[in-house]
């Protein structure tokens, strides 16, 4: 098994665009986990499967095949030859996937998959349990947080960037609510891990996150 780096921590903290460019500087595999929930939400609104269906859900997931692929700032998300990168990224599917990511079955479908994938490389893991569950034995365990104000103000912008029409209460408002979701639901809610690194990125640029957390790793593994 390769190095295993887990960057856990509420929507709009950064995690992705830190992720993504570690993985690039460190020559890792980029594992976005998130985008595994978002497929799973989208795949079952396709098939006309209700998201608390877990049963259902699951067996949709089961062995599906994912990869990612970076391609400058973007990351296409490919799920079983399909590129569902835009299908996903939707203002809406950020809250499909935080309700379909409450059913135990569909956890365990997702999890064996993100194993699978991590165990084959060297891998960056981002999402909301990789350190506390996921991976426990990672490496190296990042837990990035900002403020709601800027989180939902980083959100927005990329939303904006992208054509959809929200405001910004509107963003700050279901992030509001994903965090009570994704932090209150029974099995494997957000939470840090008790070994993990507590980056605040309020008020932060990109760089000097990756430089602080490229420290870390350093310490960690040599
Ligand atoms: O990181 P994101 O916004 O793409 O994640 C979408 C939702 O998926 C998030 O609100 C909760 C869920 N999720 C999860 O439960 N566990 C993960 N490891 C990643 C995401």
């Amino acid at each position: 098994m390769g190095h295993i780096i887990a960057i856990d921590g509420p929507s709009g903290a950064g995690k992705s665009t830190i992720s993504k460019l570690l993985a690039e500087r460190l020559g890792y595999m980029y594992i976005d986990t998130g985008a595994m929930y978002r497929t799973a939400a989208l795949l079952a609104l396709e098939a006309g499967i209700p998201l608390a269906d877990g049963q259902r859900v699951a067996r949709l997931c089961k062995d599906l095949e994912f990869s990612f692929r970076v391609d400058g700032d973007l990351v296409h998300v490919l799920c079983d030859g399909r590129d569902v990168t835009e299908a996903i990224r939707t203002h809406d599917m950020g809250m499909h996937a935080s309700d379909v990511s409450k059913n135990p079955e569909v956890r365990e479908a997702l999890v064996a998959l993100q194993r699978a994938l991590g165990r084959k490389h060297d891998a960056i893991l981002e999402g909301r349990d990789i350190g506390t569950v996921v991976f426990p034995d990672a490496d190296v365990k990042f837990f990035l947080d900002a403020s709601l104000e800027e989180r939902a103000r980083r959100r927005y912008k990329e939303l904006r960037e992208k054509g959809e029409t929200v405001s910004l209460e509107e963003v700050k408002e279901t992030m509001r609510k994903r965090d009570i979701n994704d932090s209150q639901r029974d099995i494997a809610p957000l939470r840090p891990a008790e070994d993990a690194i507590r980056v605040d990125t309020t008020g932060k640029d990109i760089p000097t996150v990756i430089n602080e957390l490229i420290l870390h790793i350093k310490e960690r593994i040599s």
